[in-house]
């Protein structure tokens, strides 16, 4: 694989699946085939478990990886032919070449700024790290996509359904801020890939990009589309007809018990309780989002084992 922008980047989802299982079962099962080879994972964003668990892939295959936190380097210009007199006294052109030298694999997490909709589409930083960059990139949660959530989320329910095809709802809940649609999308794009019963439940006026959800249904009435659920994946994310924007905070629309019923709790986190989901649901054992943050490794580990074996 040369490299992971998004899930249509694996050759087959099915049995990528079933490598990161196998990986999962014998995590040293490669961990010489990193050796000498180094990741430089960048942060333009927070996070916890993105960046220790691919920390943790990477050095399971053997390699040596270096952090950079965006914020605490020079700020970059993104824009060609600018007059760059303003902030930024670096380029992206500059920036990504230098870090390809010291690079074999360049992870990059940016997220959307929910301010302009055409710029986030356009998927300005991370594909000028594609543009630029002299080796693969991954996508560690970009303005539109997660997939390497996405990866871990099919794993998971590969792991735990009861059934061939169980049914599995991605269910809008209530957050105090706007949040991008990246997690949402990308765990839409999966489920339409795997062997699932899917379907989605949100307010009017949270429908997704059109273009990602195609014809997975889509229903207003949350406790309807909770019914016989399987599996219910929790997930705010601000509108994006009205871009960005928070159009209410309906707290009907938090997780409960009483909604979920024999369902498993889904959630990619970080998530905040009695909020998007009240604790008897985290706290029972119905939650599978513990299982699922630790398999964030095996599917990071799967996904550089195959650019690995492409350098
Ligand atoms: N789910 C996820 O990507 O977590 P972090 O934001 O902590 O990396």
């Amino acid at each position: 694989m040369k490299q992971f922008t998004n899930i249509y980047d694996l050759e087959s989802i099915p049995q990528t699946i079933t490598e990161a299982l196998e990986l999962k079962a014998n995590p040293f099962a490669y961990e010489t085939l990193g050796k000498h080879k180094t990741i430089v994972l960048l942060f333009f964003n927070a996070s916890l478990r993105t960046r220790l668990s691919t920390e943790k892939a990477a050095k399971n295959l053997g390699m040596n990886t270096m952090i950079l936190n965006v914020n605490n380097a020079w700020n970059l210009e993104f824009e060609e032919g600018t007059v760059m007199n303003l902030e930024a006294p670096e380029h992206i052109k500059e920036a990504a070449q230098v870090i390809s030298q010291y690079a074999d694999i360049i992870a990059v997490r940016a997220f959307p700024s929910l301010q302009d909709k055409k710029k986030d589409a356009s998927e300005w930083i991370l594909n000028s790290f594609v543009k630029y960059a002299t080796v693969p990139i991954v996508n560690m949660e970009s303005a539109t996509m997660h997939p390497l959530q996405a990866l871990t989320d099919a794993m998971t329910i590969a792991e735990l359904k009861t059934k061939q095809k169980p049914k599995v709802v991605l269910s809008w809940a209530p957050h105090p801020k706007a949040l991008p649609q990246a997690v949402a999308n990308s765990f839409v794009k999966m489920m339409q890939q795997v062997a699932v019963d899917f379907s989605i439940t949100h307010p009017k006026g949270y429908e997704l990009n059109s273009e990602i959800t195609k014809n997975v249904p889509i229903q207003y009435d949350q406790k309807e589309a909770l019914q016989h659920a399987d599996f219910v994946y929790a997930k705010n994310w601000s509108s994006y007809e009205s871009y960005g924007k928070v159009l209410h905070q309906d707290a009907n629309w938090m997780l409960t018990k009483d909604k979920l019923r024999k369902a498993k709790f889904m959630h990619c986190l970080p998530v905040r309780r009695n909020v998007v989901v009240e604790d008897a649901v985290l706290d029972s054992k119905n939650s599978i989002v513990i299982q699922q943050s630790g398999n964030r490794v095996y599917s990071a580990q799967i996904v550089l084992k195959k650019i690995l074996e492409n350098l």
